[in-house]
């Protein structure tokens, strides 16, 4: 055919399954932020089987206080031990946190400092933050995870930003702290998606680098 080209088509690179840490900033039995981790496990195990989600349980962590390190024969508490070995094994995040009082949720805040006591656990990763908040839908929340993720070299996706209004108009979560929202089930995807994409760019630019 005229103006067709013999060279081949570059390989299409198989995509991997990445495994996804994902941290709920809430210790609440009916947590709606945990409703929206599960939400994503589902969703990847039935139509984005190359993202996996590992719910890592954040409710374990002491506050943190380096009096607590290099006691025992261990640098860390055993509970952070293992939390640190679950972030470090991780391909990326999804952060879901409830805003409390214009800002991150203290167990949250807590789990990102213990990630950062050298060596870093977090470093050089992709990550999306989602919130279901109050009216605020956790917008404030989610800007000053980002700005943590500056000092921690987290690399957020940018869009779409995942604020949820989460009882507001109308609950947007079942008693249980399901997520029963189809526009907030789609704007999920949509995050995982290019969470998705964001995670392989690092990675792939780090292999070929
Ligand atoms: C201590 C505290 C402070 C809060 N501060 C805010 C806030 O600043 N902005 C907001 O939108 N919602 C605020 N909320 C509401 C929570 O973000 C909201 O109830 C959220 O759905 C709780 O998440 P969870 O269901 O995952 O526990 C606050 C709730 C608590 C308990």
């Amino acid at each position: 055919m005229e103006g067709s080209t013999t060279a081949a088509a570059p390989a299409k690179r198989a995509k991997r399954t990445l495994r996804v840490a994902a941290i709920s900033g809430s210790l609440r039995r009916a947590w709606a932020n945990t409703g929206l981790i599960r939400a994503a496990a589902k969703m990847c195990e039935e139509s984005i089987p190359e993202l996996q989600i590992d719910h890592v349980d954040i409710s374990d962590l002491p506050l943190v206080n380096t009096d607590l390190e290099n006691t025992g024969g261990n640098v860390f508490p055993v509970a952070v031990e293992a939390f640190r070995d679950r972030v470090r094994g991780a391909d990326c995040f999804l952060f879901a946190s409830p805003e409390y009082n214009y800002s991150i949720s203290g167990p949250l805040k807590n789990a990102l400092d213990w990630g950062s006591r050298p060596p870093n656990v977090w470093a050089d990763r992709a990550a999306a933050v989602v919130s279901a908040s109050g009216k605020s839908g956790g917008k404030r929340m989610v800007y000053h995870v980002r700005q943590v993720g500056v000092f921690l070299d987290i690399h957020f996706v940018n869009k779409p930003e995942g604020f949820v209004q989460a009882h507001y108009p109308a609950s947007k979560f079942d008693g249980d702290g399901n997520l029963i929202d189809p526009e907030t089930e789609e704007q999920l995807r949509r995050i995982l998606l290019s969470l998705q994409a964001f995670a392989l760019r690092l990675i792939h630019g780090k292999t070929a680098a």
